[in-house]
């Protein structure tokens, strides 16, 4: 099957009751991980890379790996979406090389930095919806910034000085007509989100619950969805890392967020410990070792389980075959 349209897939999950991860991809193991996982437990998947993974890996080497994948894992369905967006040029590209669905980041200026206006937000995310949805691609908003910086991307802070405002949200959506809506409640990117464990309160469960009452019909998306289990940082610490405790979203908070409208949960991080706790073991274990595939295989599986793990957890195991995928073409029609 092609790559798939986002918003058929959240559509079906909201119809469904459970969350889809969108995991973060910049080369072959970590598609191939994901790919395994999402055949293991049988799972429909959001594949997302970054504007930091477009320009590591190049988008051609990215959307053929894609669509290799689509053609090895036919029975999953995949949608190839571009994480953060920080300008419309940025999204008018990913959709050009291929990507099925877009996230327009304007609740940050073009620098990915700076918290930006209502209006701007609202401007240049409509102009992304109505390029997109010409061509069946789906969109992505924000509202309210995140805390943490990735790759330069993100306004930084502990997450909690920008978050959503419901009415706001509400009138966002009206005016872009976007299809998913990422909302700030405290999470933000990277290892280090909570230097405690967070409690039922940390998170503001509550202003995502007064969101989705607001607005029942939107598919609400959750960003820095890393849970940081202790383990994986245990498996890094143990073979010459230096990680400083933290704590990241207890994955019972992101079930709450799934009851509540979150039908997208972004999830990096994890896999990215999962992945480097596997060489570290291997490169400290047999340091006789040079062949790339000796520690990109332990790699990989580390990630393949983390992923399949995440998948059970988010509800959409065993929702691969629930559907016909529709083509881009008919999503166009169906948006007019
Ligand atoms: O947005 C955050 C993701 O973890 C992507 O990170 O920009 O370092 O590729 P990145
Ligand atoms: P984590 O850093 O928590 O994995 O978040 C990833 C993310 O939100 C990507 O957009
Ligand atoms: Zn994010």
């Amino acid at each position: 099957m092609p790559l798939v349209s986002m918003r058929q897939l959240l559509d079906e999950a909201a119809k469904g009751g459970y969350g889809v991860g969108a995991f973060n991809v910049n080369n072959m193991e970590q598609i191939q991980a994901i790919m395994e996982a999402a055949r293991e437990t049988k799972s429909p998947v959001i594949i997302q890379a970054s504007r930091g993974a477009r320009s590591y890996s190049q988008d051609r080497f990215l959307y053929h790996l894609m669509v290799a994948a689509t053609e090895l894992y036919p029975e999953i369905p995949v949608a190839m979406h571009q994480d953060h967006g920080n300008s419309v040029a940025t999204c008018k590209s990913a959709i050009e090389q291929g990507f099925t669905s877009v996230m327009m980041d304007g609740s940050l200026m073009e620098d990915g930095k700076t918290p930006s206006s209502f209006e701007y937000n609202v401007k240049v995310t409509r102009e992304v919806v109505e390029l997109a949805h010409a061509k069946g691609v789906t969109v992505e908003g924000e509202i309210g910034t995140l805390g943490g910086i990735e790759d330069g991307h993100g306004a930084g802070g502990s997450g909690l000085e920008h978050l959503t405002d419901p009415d706001q949200a509400a009138e966002f959506v009206r005016q872009t007509g976007l299809d998913a809506l990422a909302i700030a409640i405290g999470t933000s990117h990277g290892a280090y989100k909570f230097s405690s464990k967070p409690t039922g309160e940390t998170l503001k469960m509550d202003r995502l619950i007064e969101i989705h009452k607001k607005l029942p019909g939107v598919h609400l998306v959750m960003h820095g969805s890393s849970s940081v289990p202790k383990d994986l940082q245990d498996v890094i610490n143990q073979y010459g890392g230096k990680l400083k405790p933290t704590w990241g979203v207890p994955v019972e908070e992101i079930q709450l967020g799934i009851k509540n409208g979150v039908r997208k949960v972004n999830v990096d991080t994890d896999n990215r410990l999962a992945m480097t706790g596997a060489v570290r073991r291997v490169l400290a274990e047999q340091p006789e070792k040079f062949d790339p595939r000796d520690y990109m295989k332990p790699a990989r599986d580390a990630m393949k389980k983390v992923v399949a793990q995440r998948m059970v957890q988010f509800g959409q195991a065993g929702h691969a075959g629930d559907y016909q995928p529709l083509p881009l073409s008919e999503m166009a029609k169906w948006y007019k």
